[in-house]
């Protein structure tokens, strides 16, 4: 039974103060592999946070408010989750919101059960290979991201409605009214709001002042919102109250889903493809999630078409395999090179065979088999970089069937309720600020341009990841949850970043389950990402920062090491005895609060 508001007690243990973040040290800009949002600073008052029974992890101060809220009224993790991504449409806009799309996994305390939710956004009907092609072949990627054309139908508000609906405890509508009364009353533009208008203006994508609407709520009289205005958003709060009245149906049928078509379509340099009849027909899936023991624990991620699940558990098997029985203290040069190695083993499968399974054959459980991974890891490099191919597996005959028939910038949350059922979420916009197309109060997506530009390979292999009608494209984002020996959640987390969020999370997965750190400790060390080009080792946050020894035993190794900035934004929580901690990541603005049953 879950405890009426009287009895419960909502405290804000040992939260973090406002977020004043420390500037970061500005790196050489890459014009070819931005991430899709600049550091904005680095705190240096984080602590994790202690709590005994419900607890809300979000990438904001007022949308964990307003989930802490939830659960303190008798919420479930659910109804929580609902709520927060709700509101960080309108706190976060740069991150995430009902415009764009999201993977979630929920752990059903009473049965045990995890179930993954796709919210991913689909391609139009219309779309093709070519959707990001001129007359001379692929567009570049900055010219495609902003306006209509990168649209893809928006996920999450059906994905929210088809969770509630198995989850959820308390009415619907309760958990969409405190962002439109938030969005009328107004609140003030948070310190990394403000920086990420201006580091999007200040990029070529321009993307905010290229849209009328986005440019006067964005960019008042020219000029991006400073932080500490107090923006209201009466367009959002009307959309808000629409949908808490008249459901997912409000989005995706009726005015609304003409006025985002008309949007999109009309467009004035990059119009879109996206019609009604792409919007009514949007449905979330329920997946099985993907999961791999790994010695007493099980863990578990979200299957395709993200590739975040299948890549972070090979990660964590590959890296499992070619460790000593004592696995080194964090920060070991031996072991980073190591996780630099399983990485990038890792990212040649990803590339060769993860894309949307509904439209290609993914060989998931094939890729997670222990016995596949251990016979991967016996070819890891010990002591130098190394170039690898991806692994030899059987795929299956494309699925059949016609996917249209079937009726980051980005951010991470965790709730969990009284009665310890789960939910971790990491939804997205793509790009800070999405495709910077505004409707209704909210910014469309961009998350198309996540498909390969290009439908084949130079070998003229057919890429897994091509454009096609209602396909989802491949994502990196990485909800992820292990269980313990009993099979209860022992921690869940994710974050945003991009294919860099693969890295992120495997790290901090590495540092807790196999070194022994806890969580928040874990999250504010520094990052270190591998993919399938420079090694990246984190500069301007992260306790304690690499030293000159450590980058210099990893070029020891044959890394070519870049110094940047890694925008990290983790959510978690771990178990700790009775109850739970929950740690934010020091590069964002996150807030943990936890509910406790009064005494
Ligand atoms: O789906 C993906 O992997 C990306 N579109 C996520 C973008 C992202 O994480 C941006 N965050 N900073």
């Amino acid at each position: 039974m879950v405890p009426a508001m009287s009895t419960l007690l909502l405290l804000l243990l040992a939260c973090v103060r406002s977020p004043e973040p420390v500037e970061a040290p500005s790196p050489p800009v890459v014009v070819d592999d931005p991430p899709p949002e600049r550091a904005t600073g680095c705190r240096t008052d984080v602590e994790g946070v202690r709590g005994d029974a419900g607890m809300v992890a979000s990438a904001h101060p007022e949308a964990s408010r307003i989930g802490a809220a939830v659960l303190a009224d008798g919420g479930s993790a659910t109804d929580a989750a609902v709520a927060m991504a709700v509101a960080l449409t309108l706190v976060e806009p740069q991150s995430s919101g009902l415009g764009g799309g999201a993977f979630l996994l929920h752990y059903d305390a009473a049965t045990g059960q995890i179930e993954a939710w796709d919210g991913r956004e689909t391609a139009p009907a219309a779309a093709t290979p070519e959707l990001f092609h001129d007359a001379t072949g692929p567009r570049p990627w900055p010219d495609v991201v902003p306006g209509g054309l990168s649209v893809g139908t928006p996920g999450l508000v059906r994905l929210l409605e088809a969770v509630h609906t198995e989850h959820g405890t308390l009415p619907w509508g309760r958990l969409w009214t405190p962002t439109a009364d938030l969005a009328t009353e107004g609140f003030p533009v948070s310190p990394r709001m403000a920086r990420s208008i201006a580091m999007i203006e200040g990029m070529p994508l321009r993307s905010l002042s290229r849209d009328p609407t986005s440019a006067a709520y964005f960019l008042p009289g020219g000029a991006p919102l400073a932080a500490g205005t107090l923006l209201r958003n009466p367009e959002l709060a009307a959309t808000v109250q629409a949908i808490a009245d008249g459901g997912a149906d409000a989005f995706y049928e009726g005015p609304l889903a003409a006025r985002i078509v008309q949007t999109v379509q009309g467009d004035a340099t990059n119009p879109g493809r996206l019609t009604e009849a792409d919007l009514a027909r949007y449905r979330p899936v329920k997946r099985q999630p993907v999961c791999m023991p790994y010695g007493e624990r099980t863990l578990c991620g979200h299957p395709p078409p993200t590739s975040g699940g299948v890549t972070v558990l090979q990660i964590l098997a590959l890296l499992d395999e070619a460790s000593p029985e004592t696995v080194p203290a964090a920060g070991d040069p031996a072991d980073l090179h190591r996780f630099v190695e399983s990485t990038r083993m890792a990212w040649a499968d990803r590339g060769h065979y993860l894309g949307d399974p509904d439209a290609v054959a993914v060989p998931t459980e094939a890729l997670v088999d222990r016995a596949y991974l251990r016979e991967r890891a016996a070819a890891l490099a010990a002591t130098r970089a190394e170039a690898y191919a991806p692994g030899a597996l059987a795929v299956e005959a494309t699925p059949a069937g016609d996917l249209c028939a079937e009726g980051a910038d980005t951010s991470h949350l965790v709730a969990v309720d009284a009665a310890g059922n789960v939910v971790t979420m990491t939804s997205s916009v793509e790009m800070a600020f999405g495709s910077g197309v505004m409707v209704g109060g909210f910014l469309l997506n961009n998350q198309l341009t996540d498909f390969d530009f290009t439908a084949t390979r130079d070998d003229g292999s057919p890429r897994p990841n091509a454009v096609a009608a209602c396909k989802r494209p491949r994502s990196s984002m990485a909800p992820l949850l292990v269980l313990d020996d009993a099979g209860r959640v022992e921690l869940a987390l994710g974050s945003p970043g991009g294919s860099r969020i693969i890295s992120y999370v495997a790290r901090v997965l590495h540092e807790v389950l196999d070194q022994g750190l806890d969580l928040q400790t874990a999250i504010a060390r520094p990052n270190l990402v591998a993919r399938d080009r420079d090694v990246e080792m984190e500069i301007g946050c992260g306790e304690p920062a690499w030293s000159p020894d450590q980058v210099q035993a990893l070029e020891g190794f044959g890394h070519t090491v870049r110094r940047t900035d890694l925008n990290s934004g983790i959510q978690g929580i771990q178990r700790q005895g009775d109850g739970w901690l929950g740690g934010v990541d020091p590069r964002r603005e996150g807030q943990v609060i936890a509910v406790r049953a009064e005494e």
